[in-house]
């Protein structure tokens, strides 16, 4: 059945401390089902980010902070009482290194994992149950700076628009794919709180439908006007002049500024070049990654076929044998795109410049 609640006031994810577990709304789902799963042990935390029951780069990052801390806590718990830090420490490693191997594009998955580590390495001194404290409180200002982040580049987005504009987005940069508000998505909730009437187109977005699925269904909610196209016809809703502004996600960005995001992204913003439309990409802190120096170093995921010949059909759309390609992810060059929002302010080119100052604060 669908929900009729905003989803601005869904919790796509949670820590229940009184049960050890991660809360999870089945993204994979929606919109017919709103199903919470209780995760548990490592493997269904793993298995729910491959899968995409959770998924968008910051939630990706919340969940495996999460998933991080409760592998600390069982393996204290598992502890010899002679068992010591460099014990507790290679079972800690081993966990995160699991973790890790779940989806390989968005930065976010490896830089909350990092945080935890970082975390656990600053404690050494301390006593395990201290450091698992530590690691608790770590974990849950993933989660709210996540928030606050997300709102923050709703409000820089929001100098970028104007009301009744004509928006469009790829794939789901949303409330869902984040703590709360979304990054693309944050400033057409802000927005819509103020009336600025947007009129949002959304990409379908093949193979998995996020914009379909999910992109639709939380702006619907919350009241917002929104449209789906299948991907093939973002050229034709500019052509006709409905859109004024291409807002997208990343899941990673590199130090010049190419950003890898869903498959689809960066035909995108070819074409809002063709069409003089301000192309802007909405990227945490978290999300940029100035270890890579360009898009060609970032590992783009590739899917199963069966994404594309098989799911959502009753029968396969593919004849047997026919090979597919499917890449999850493709990079914009950053001469494509117009700015960079962050939670700290908005990237111009050159980037390599304009990044660094948005990293450091
Ligand atoms: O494969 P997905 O659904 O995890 O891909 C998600 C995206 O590409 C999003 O645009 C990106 O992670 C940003 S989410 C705020």
């Amino acid at each position: 059945m669908f929900n009729h609640q905003s989803a601005l006031a869904i919790e796509s994810v949670r820590l229940d401390d009184a049960a050890n577990a991660i809360i999870l709304l089945d993204q994979t789902l929606l919109p017919n089902e709103t199903n919470y799963l209780t995760l548990i042990t490592q493997e269904q935390i793993w298995e729910a980010i491959y899968e995409l029951r959770v998924r968008g780069a910051p939630a990706i990052g919340i969940t495996a902070g999460f998933g991080l801390y409760l592998a600390a806590k069982n393996i204290a718990a598992d502890l010899k009482r002679t068992d010591g830090f460099d014990q507790f420490h290679v079972s800690f490693k081993k966990a995160k290194a699991y973790l890790a191997t779940s989806r390989p594009t968005a930065v976010n998955l490896f830089w909350a994992l990092d945080r935890l580590d970082a975390c656990v390495t600053r404690n050494a001194q301390k006593s395990i149950a201290e450091i698992v404290k530590a690691l608790h409180k770590e974990a849950v200002a993933i989660r709210d700076e996540d928030e606050q982040m997300c709102k923050s580049m709703g409000e820089y987005g929001l100098t970028l628009l104007s009301p009744g504009m004509g928006l469009l987005t790829h794939c789901n940069a949303g409330t869902l794919a984040t703590a709360r508000y979304g990054t693309a998505t944050a400033p057409m909730y802000l927005g819509h709180a103020r009336g600025y009437h947007f009129n949002v187109f959304a990409d379908e977005t093949r193979p998995l439908l996020q914009g379909g699925r999910l992109t639709s269904y939380e702006l619907n909610s919350a009241g917002i006007d929104v449209t789906v196209i299948c991907d093939n016809m973002a050229s034709i809703v500019m052509k006709n002049g409905w859109v004024q502004a291409v807002l997208v996600g990343c899941d990673r960005v590199a130090a010049n500024g190419d950003s890898a995001n869903k498959i689809g992204t960066s035909g995108l913003a070819i074409l809002a070049k063709h069409y003089n439309i301000p192309f802007y990409i909405f990227a945490p802190t978290s999300t940029i990654d100035l270890n890579c120096v360009a898009g060609n170093d970032i590992h783009i995921e590739l899917r199963k076929p069966e994404e594309i010949t098989t799911r959502w059909y009753t029968h396969p759309m593919v004849p047997p044998g026919v090979k597919a390609y499917n890449p999850a992810f493709d990079v914009t060059d950053h001469d494509l795109i117009t700015a960079i929002v962050t939670e700290n302010g908005i990237a111009r080119p050159p980037y390599s410049e304009s990044l660094l100052k948005m990293v450091k604060g």
